[in-house]
């Protein structure tokens, strides 16, 4: 472990004894997180069913980066649990960097990992969330935005046909977390979140080595957004 990683870690110790994670798991969540694989950071769940319960209208919500469906399916059980009927429209391509990259030492490629990961999020998605399927798109959040601001008519991993475009209340920003690309995620949802939306950022907490931290501070900069929790992931509402 280097030295800042050990910082880092420290200072997250420190940080969540002073401001204890609130984490309103349940039993579905408990379950769902033992059979869905992905990346849950437990103070999630209280900020997106917050952002949920307090939607400021029925605009659609939007998840960047989906993976193998965890968090589209927390945000599908939030939605039925607080009577919300918003639409989900998420979107990841499930293609990364040097596909070809054999993982480790494995005999298994990058392109492999994610073609199986594609298949466990239409698995997961359409038992978990299949009174409430999501709309999905395969692309990268740049193109879906691209999409979105043409008010774009496509087809979804699904097979349906969807609407893009328009005003949204919420976002859960999950995609690259480099930090052009996180950076222009808040810039594209900015552009289309209503007054009194929502962004949750993974991965933002307080001491995070993430570039993500960066793009959180000027969106703290910009006075035009609320902090409404640190829990410790940054959950902001617009002004
Ligand atoms: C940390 S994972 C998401 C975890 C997921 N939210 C969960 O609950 O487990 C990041 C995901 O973002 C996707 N991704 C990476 N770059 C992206 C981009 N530019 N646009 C959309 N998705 C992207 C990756 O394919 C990956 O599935």
């Amino acid at each position: 472990m280097n030295e800042r990683t050990l910082a880092s870690r420290i200072f997250r110790k420190i940080q969540s004894r002073i401001h204890p994670v609130i984490d309103v798991s349940d039993e579905y969540t408990d379950l769902l997180a033992g059979a869905n694989a992905g990346w849950l950071e437990r103070g999630n769940l209280h900020a997106i069913s917050y952002a949920i319960k307090n939607l400021p209208s029925e605009a659609p919500i939007i998840e960047i980066g989906s993976f193998c469906g965890l968090s589209t399916n927390l945000i599908t059980y939030y939605k039925g649990k607080h009577g919300r009927t918003n639409r989900l429209v998420n979107c990841d391509k499930w293609i990364w960097d040097h596909e070809d990259r054999y993982i480790g030492d494995s005999a298994m490629t990058i392109k492999e990992y994610l073609a199986f990961a594609l298949d466990t999020y239409k698995r997961n998605v359409n038992l978990f969330s299949r009174s409430d399927l999501p709309e999905t798109i395969k692309e990268f959040s740049d193109d879906f935005f691209g999409l979105w601001r043409e008010g774009k008519q496509v087809e979804d991993i699904f097979g349906k046909i969807v609407m893009l475009g328009g005003p949204i209340s919420f976002c859960f920003i999950d995609g690259n977390h480099a930090y052009e690309f996180a950076k222009r995620d808040f810039e594209n949802t900015d552009e289309f979140l209503e007054a009194g939306g929502f962004i949750l950022f993974d991965d933002s907490a307080d001491g995070t080595q993430w570039d993500v931290a960066r793009v959180r501070d000027e969106v703290i900069r910009t006075h035009r957004y609320e902090i409404v929790m640190k829990n410790p992931n940054y959950l902001f509402r617009k002004k």
